[in-house]
Parts: C-alpha cells; sequence; structure tokens
C-alpha cells in the first residue's frame, strides 16, 4: 500500500517492486513513471515544485491500481531535505530500483558564472543523486536491486555555454561506474545518457533555428521521445548482467562528427 492516504505498509516480500524516481512529475520522469508502473512497480513519486503534477500523476496511478503510488516532496539541493527524503524511504521498508532523473539545466556563462549557480546544478544533478544513492543503498541490497541514472551525452563532450551542468554529468558518469564497483555485487548502477528529447524550458529555451541545428546533428535527423528513455529503464532495470554501463539514447547524436 503506497498511496498518501494511508499509514505506513508493513513490508512485504510478496509485495509488487518499488521503484524510487526523482523528478518524475512531469516530462521524462512522468513517462519513466508510468512506465514501470504498467510493468508492476509500486511507486514513489519524487517532486520538488511541480505539486499538481506530481499529485495527478500519483492519483492517475492510483485509479489504475490502488495503493500504488505515493509523492515525496524535497529540493534536492538541501541536504537535510535529501536526508528526510531518504529516511522517509527508509521508514516504508522496501527499495527495488532507483532513478536518479531530477535535474537543473540552464547556461552558465564563464564570465558570468556564479556560486550559486554552481551549487544548484551540482547539487541537484551530481551530490543528490550521489547521497540518495548511497543512503537507500543498504535498502537496495537487500532486493538485489538497481540504480539507473540519467546522465547525458554532454557528460563526455561537454555542451558549450553550460559548462557547470556539463561538469555535473560528468561527475554523474563517475558516479555510475564508482558506485557499480563499491555496491557490487548485490546492486547494478547503470546510466542512460539522452540525446535531443524534449527541448528545456525557460532559461535554456532554444529558437527554432538552434532546435533544427541540434537535431540535425543526430544521425536519425528526428528528436527522441521520453518513451525512448522509459524503454532503455525498463532494459537496465531487468539486465541481470549489465553493471557500470552508461546507454546512450541519442540518435546516433554522440557519433555525429
Ligand atoms: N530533455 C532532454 O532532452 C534531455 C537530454 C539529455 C539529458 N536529459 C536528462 O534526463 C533527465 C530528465 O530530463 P527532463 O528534461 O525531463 O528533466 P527536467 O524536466 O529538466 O527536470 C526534471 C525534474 O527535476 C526536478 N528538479 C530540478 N531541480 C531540482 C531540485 N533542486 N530538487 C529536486 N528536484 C529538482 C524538477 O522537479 P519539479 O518540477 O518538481 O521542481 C523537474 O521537474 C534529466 O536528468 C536530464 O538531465 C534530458
Amino acid at each position: 500500500m503506497l498511496d498518501n492516504q494511508s499509514s505506513l505498509p508493513e513490508p512485504s516480500l510478496s509485495e509488487p517492486p518499488v521503484a524510487l524516481i526523482t523528478g518524475a512529475a512531469q516530462r521524462i520522469g512522468a513517462c519513466i513513471a508510468r512506465s514501470l508502473h504498467q510493468q508492476g512497480y509500486d511507486l514513489l513519486i519524487h517532486y520538488r515544485q511541480s505539486a499538481t503534477e506530481a499529485h495527478a500523476l500519483a492519483d492517475e496511478l492510483n485509479r489504475i491500481r490502488p495503493h500504488s503510488c505515493r509523492y515525496l516532496q524535497a529540493d534536492l539541493t538541501d541536504m537535510n531535505e535529501v536526508e528526510h527524503l531518504c529516511g522517509e524511504v527508509i521508514e516504508l521498508g522496501r527499495l527495488d530500483l532507483l532513478i536518479n532523473n531530477a535535474s537543473s539545466f540552464y547556461p552558465t556563462p564563464v564570465e558570468q558564472v556564479t556560486q550559486a549557480a554552481w551549487n544548484d546544478l551540482i547539487n541537484s544533478n551530481l551530490r543528490a543523486a550521489f547521497f540518495i544513492s548511497t543512503r537507500l543503498s543498504q535498502l537496495i541490497t537487500v532486493r538485489k536491486g538497481a540504480i539507473i541514472n540519467l546522465v547525458d551525452i554532454h557528460a563526455q563532450r561537454g555542451l558549450k555555454g553550460y559548462p557547470i551542468y556539463s561538469i555535473a554529468k560528468a561527475g554523474l558518469l563517475m558516479m555510475t561506474q564508482s558506485l557499480a564497483k563499491e555496491l557490487a555485487p548485490a546492486v547494478r548502477v547503470n546510466g542512460i545518457s539522452p540525446g535531443p528529447i524534449l527541448w528545456p524550458e525557460a532559461e535554456a529555451a532554444l529558437s527554432p533555428e538552434q532546435q533544427q541545428e541540434v537535431v540535425s546533428k543526430t544521425l536519425l535527423q528526428r528528436c527522441g521521445t521520453p518513451q525512448d528513455i522509459a524503454d532503455a529503464v525498463l532494459f537496465l532495470s531487468s539486465a541481470s548482467y549489465i553493471t557500470g554501463q552508461i546507454l546512450n539514447v541519442d540518435g546516433g547524436k554522440s557519433l555525429f562528427s
């Protein structure tokens, strides 16, 4: 039983597997949530600001399968909130799959860069993923579960104008490989590096010409879809002999010369 109306459930190994997805209220995270739920996972949907969307998604999934979903709120740049989030999951007593999806993304031109932007981008993309993974690793170990990190193809070839974001995602790539070693053999840790899937909004929005320029540098000459990423999550969640790997889901953009 995982809805927000019920009291905390007694852990039972006969119950469905449980996945925590950070930043899951909308966009790629929500698509991953729906796909895992369809595969029989109970869900912990984490969100920061998108309360309306997170509550609606949990309601939608609880209508499909009662008590299969609950939401958890936390600003992942705040370590107290990270600890509180992990405490709530530990209290629930079961975790099979952790998807580190939450991310902030905006340009940081070097001539105007601030320490606040460094803290925000590094802490949301990297520090939170590391501490959530390590704090919850014992719980995942019990279930011989998995961690999947949403990286970015720009972890390997930095995105011009976005040095801090690129540094954070490069750290997440190394975190994937390092934790694969640290948590083996019980827990598999893999990453997915999306190419262009959904265009960024607000501060990082691109003009139609800039979008076309990005698409023209994919071998497949098109954007991917959130479902392409969710399908990769489903694959890695059950790929029992794969750990420490990064799967590029990018239409061949990382090969484009
Ligand atoms: N979209 C793409 O084409 C693309 C390309 C390459 C890589 N990726 C990676 O794939 C993942 C999903 O992409 P996306 O575009 O769907 O992500 P997104 O919409 O940019 O962000 C996902 C969620 O992250 C949460 N978030 C941001 N800062 C946070 C913080 N300080 N604390 C807690 N949550 C925070 C937000 O939650 P709230 O809304 O609740 O505040 C947001 O809804 C990300 O890791 C991204 O870097 C995406």
